[in-house]
């Protein structure tokens, strides 16, 4: 038992770091999480260990490991029926027809505290059924948490049958095969579609295009907010709202459905669920694809209309006038390459991603040796799905930027999610190197705002996750070299 005051400052530690609310009557909860933290840790008493907590910077990897302790990791395939059919029956089809009516065959979704993977998982086997034509889609199942071992678990594919009880017969028949008594395995080629990483959702690590957290049609956030404090509740949303693309809908459980939270997406009523969305005023209808539906009590109706936040907004002639072929139409001389690049930067992140890649490209065209745009053409490519075209940008950043953080974190991330854990370890270890003699403070140029700090502790967490890979154990990777 801890005293009052380590108490409090154990309170204020996991508010601070984590976004965690450890109020009088979760205490003790707090407490035993973070005793067994410190038991599997070096250092002699739990005093020393908080105190050793306090003066430690965001990016070292025990912030994640005392996660692991202190954070509840319940989920299962298929969890909350109401939620499931919203997204099989309306959420998921409407982003679908919407995409192939304007001929772009891709989807960004992301499962934003993870946990197994079960909740990304479930959303691969959806649009699996969903898709019957998937290879032809550049599909993102994002899938991210703060908790290693939950990731490295994940990534295995395993679970217990318990995991599958709200999953439908033929579902679990079709996309699990069993080991043996106790155990399922996830169909290989379903559980591929999901890309784990680690991402502290308390921090200042997202939306940006590096980790790969921009332009998202819908997020899932379920059964995680409500274990943050109020403010790191509101920091959250405000970020997951920035990360969405116009029309996107995020989604939290019921128990944290909230307008007020939520607020300025516009609530969008399913039978039994609410999910929030993101402009534009003029939705597209919502299709009925699912032939087998039953009777249900009626959709309710075109969306309402939403406000969509002022944003800074590019003006509008440019892009018409700056692209090839169309110089005789602009009076102005042609803009220059930062322009150009400042307002595809300023597209990519409102997830216009079409004409971002035109003004990048037209920038490439004035100067192909530029590394800022080829670092945001591999950027847009990445979102768009297109990832060889997305390392050949890549590669031609780094060989003209040889220390630029960015290119080496995106291709890290785009080799780790591929599969290539040798050049990503590689490629993550030089963000390391690079990021370790700066102040943590100092915000990391052509990284959409994300501090030095941040994206080392990022780095760190993915080279932690790869280390742990086949032995499922973060909580006794302690090197004594962490105890400073
Ligand atoms: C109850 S599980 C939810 C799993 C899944 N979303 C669901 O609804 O079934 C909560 C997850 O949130 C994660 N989590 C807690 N704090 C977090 C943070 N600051 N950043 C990222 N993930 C966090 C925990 O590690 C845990 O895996």
């Amino acid at each position: 038992m801890l005293a009052s005051e380590a108490g409090a400052r154990a309170r204020a530690l996991a508010a601070s770091r984590l976004g965690l609310d450890f109020q009088e009557r979760r205490q003790a909860d707090l407490e035993r999480g973070l005793l067994r933290a410190w038991r599997a840790s070096p250092l002699p008493t739990p005093e020393a260990y908080l105190a050793w907590l306090e003066a430690l910077p965001d990016e070292n990897p025990e912030w994640g490991r005392l996660a692991g302790w202190l954070t509840v990791g319940e989920t299962y395939f298929f969890r909350d029926r109401a939620c499931v059919e919203a997204l099989e029956r309306e959420v998921l089809p409407s982003l679908i027809a919407a995409r192939r009516a304007e001929g772009i065959p891709r989807l960004r979704l992301w499962s934003a505290g993870c946990s197994t993977g079960e909740e990304p998982c479930t959303l691969a086997i959806l649009l699996d059924r969903l898709l019957p034509d998937r290879a032809a889609w550049s599909i993102t199942v994002l899938a991210t948490d703060i908790n290693l071992e939950a990731l490295e678990s994940a990534r295995r594919g395993l679970y217990r049958e318990w995991a599958l009880r709200e999953t439908p017969a033929w579902t679990r028949e079709k996309y699990f095969r069993r080991r043996d008594a106790q155990t399922f395995e996830l169909d290989p080629g379903v559980r591929r579609m999901a890309a784990f990483a680690p991402l502290n959702l308390a921090a200042d690590i997202y939306p940006s295009m590096l980790t790969n957290t921009s332009s998202m049609d819908l997020i899932l956030c379920r059964n995680v907010l409500m274990y943050f404090t109020r403010g790191a509740q509101r920091a959250a949303v405000a970020r997951l709202r920035r990360a969405l693309a116009p029309g996107g809908w995020l989604v939290a459980s019921p128990a944290e459905a909230s307008t007020e939270l939520f607020r300025p997406l516009a609530p969008v009523n399913f039978p039994g669920a609410i999910f929030y969305r993101n402009g534009p005023a003029s939705a597209p209808p919502l299709p009925r694809t699912w032939e087998e539906e039953p009777a249900r009590p009626p959709w309710p109706g075109p969306l309402p209309p939403v406000e969509i936040p002022a944003a800074p907004i590019p003006p509008a002639a440019p892009l018409e006038s700056v692209l090839p072929g169309n110089e005789e139409k602009a009076p102005e001389p042609a803009p220059g390459t930062e322009t150009l690049l400042q307002q595809g930067r300023s597209l990519a992140g409102r997830g216009e991603l079409e004409k971002a890649r035109r003004l990048c490209e037209a920038a490439l065209a004035q100067e192909r040796l530029d590394a800022e745009a080829n670092l945001l053409l591999a950027e847009i490519c990445l979102e768009q799905g297109e990832i060889a075209a997305a390392l050949e940008a890549l590669r031609t950043a780094i060989y003209l930027a040889p220390d630029s953080v960015p290119a080496h974190f995106l291709l890290g991330g785009i080799l780790l999610r591929e599969g290539d854990h040798k050049r990503g370890r590689r490629a993550m270890e030089t963000v390391a190197r690079l990021l370790e003699p700066a102040p943590p403070g100092e915000v990391v140029p052509g990284s959409d705002g994300l501090t030095a700090g941040r994206l080392l502790e990022t780095a760190r967490a993915h080279l932690d996750l790869q280390a742990m890979d086949g032995r499922g154990d973060a909580r006794r990777a302690w090197k004594p070299e962490e105890v400073r």
